[in-house]
């Protein structure tokens, strides 16, 4: 199983083969997409793009985390800020 490392709000977030972004963060335990970390904001939901609760900022475009494929080097963000 292939992995790779990317980072979420400047901290490496491992994942493997085949995941998410939004699979990749869930395994890591953070399940709270937004800035204030305070799990009323962005979260994984749906998982087929259709509620957009999992909007991130993805080497600055906003996309749904469940739909963009983790990759190698991506610099992922809360909506609202950069490493917040
Ligand atoms: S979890 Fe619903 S759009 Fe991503």
């Amino acid at each position: 199983m292939k992995r790779g490392c990317f980072l979420w709000r400047g901290e490496p977030v491992a994942f493997g083969d085949g995941e998410s972004i939004a699979i990749a963060l869930t395994k890591a335990g953070m399940r709270d997409l937004s800035t204030g970390g305070d799990g009323g904001g962005s979260r994984y939901f749906c998982g087929i793009g259709a509620c957009q609760n999992c909007l991130v900022v993805v080497d600055g475009a906003v996309v749904e985390a469940c739909l963009t494929p983790a990759s190698d080097g991506l610099d992922v963000a809360a909506l609202g800020g950069r490493h917040e």
